[in-house]
């Protein structure tokens, strides 16, 4: 069978690899640990499990929800923004409930980008911004992300010729692979870069919550209150524990909302109302259990790097929640997926290669802390036996 050409870069995936490591370290009977999944292992909360349950015998929800979700939540959205960040969005033109945050951000290329056009992508970065860029036949300009730096990209490093075919930029701070924060004045940065070479910024922005810095990281949208270039992607799967829900939304300028809105008009017809009522309850109800998710990651973290600093992995301590990006020891060098395929297949551990996240991302590993404190210890003990074998 014939399939599309567009598929191709979909398919060679370094994860695909780890997925295949991961099956034979079972098949060998080895007990997995798996450090590899930013999936979090904690509960959605209960308030929220109670509305999406008080939905579900109301024949009014059981219907296709169609045009741009309900007024309710885009109003709990714009409401969320306005304390949290004291921009005031309208419920009307500028939000748009999304079924979960991935698919907004690969889906928005295809009402941005002409067959061709560039988009100016973090590297190393989320892997569905690049795939999303795939589908819509875009070309990718990655901008490489160096510790010296603070893992932020240097603007003036995109060479003419790619700026002039260049339409749209995916920023997503706090970052995950590298655990970076931005502060407001680099998106103020990114704001003017943008308006200046007339592209669209993209904020990818799930981790809005999960810091452990006394300032919270900005929005976008802080940068550019009248909106005039940017749109973000907010999720519910990090902050209230609702990745398997798969809802999240995107703010921001009208006209994307409204370009994305035709796009997902194609495609989908929303998330169940169900769903969007447990968004609600999460984002108006007590905001307690998002301190817990953070208090929990950070007890994670600090056990995590205690025994990676046991064992002589000298690892910068992470002010994200979540993720430990940790530059590879000698003699493993630039061979992130060996070392990440060769680790799980003799320990069982499975952690991220860096190379799965772009070209810059290689030389480093991800841990995604989504187990208790003593199975990340037990982790690093593996670990340990297995770098000096
Ligand atoms: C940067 C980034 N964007 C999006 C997602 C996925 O969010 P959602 O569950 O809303 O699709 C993740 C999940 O790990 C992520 O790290």
């Amino acid at each position: 069978m014939q399939l599309a050409n567009r598929l191709q870069p979909l398919r060679t995936n370094v994860f695909a690899d780890m997925d295949r490591a991961k099956a034979r370290a079972r098949a060998l009977g080895r007990d997995v640990i798996d450090l590899s999944l930013g999936s979090s292992d904690l509960p959605t909360p209960p308030h929220v499990l109670e509305a999406i349950a008080q939905s579900l015998p109301d024949p009014s929800t059981h219907g296709y929800l169609l045009f741009h979700g309900t007024r309710a939540f885009r109003e709990a959205a714009a409401q969320w923004y306005m304390q949290k960040f004291g921009v005031a969005v309208d419920p009307e033109t500028e939000v748009l409930p999304l079924v979960g945050s991935q698919e907004g951000t690969a889906h928005l290329p295809l009402a941005v980008l002409n067959p061709g056009d560039f988009a100016l992508l973090l590297d190393p970065g989320y892997p569905s911004h690049a795939g999303g860029v795939y589908l819509a036949g875009g070309q990718i300009y990655p901008m490489p992300l160096r510790a010296e730096n603070g893992f932020l990209p240097v603007f003036d490093d995109v060479p003419p010729p790619v700026l002039a075919q260049a339409r749209m930029m995916v920023l997503s701070y706090p970052h995950n692979p590298t655990a970076a924060i931005a502060p407001l004045s680099f998106f103020q940065q990114a704001v003017e870069f943008c308006q200046r070479h007339d592209l669209v910024l993209v904020h990818d922005f799930p981790y809005a919550d999960l810091h452990f810095s006394a300032t919270p990281p900005p929005s976008v949208l802080q940068a550019d209150p009248q909106k005039r270039c940017s749109i973000e992607f907010f999720t519910m799967s990090k902050s209230y524990n609702m990745g398997g829900f798969r809802v999240g939304y995107a703010i921001g300028n009208a006209e994307l909302i409204l370009a994305l809105r035709q796009v997902k008009a194609a495609v989908d017809f929303n998330q169940y109302r169900g769903i969007l009522n447990g968004a609600i309850a999460a984002l108006t109800g007590p905001q307690d259990t998002v301190q817990t998710v953070v208090d929990t990651f950070r007890q994670r973290r600090d056990v995590f790097l205690s025994a990676l600093h046991r064992i002589g992995w000298a690892v910068p301590i992470p002010h994200t929640a979540m993720y430990v990006w940790a530059k590879l020891p000698e003699p493993w060098g630039d061979r992130s997926v060996d070392f990440c395929t060769q680790l799980v297949e003799a320990t069982g551990v499975a952690v991220s290669p860096g190379a799965g996240f772009g070209k810059s991302g290689e030389g480093y590993v991800r841990f995604a802390l989504v187990h208790d404190p003593a199975i990340l210890e037990t982790a690093v003990d593996r670990i340990a036996s297995f770098l000096t074998q």
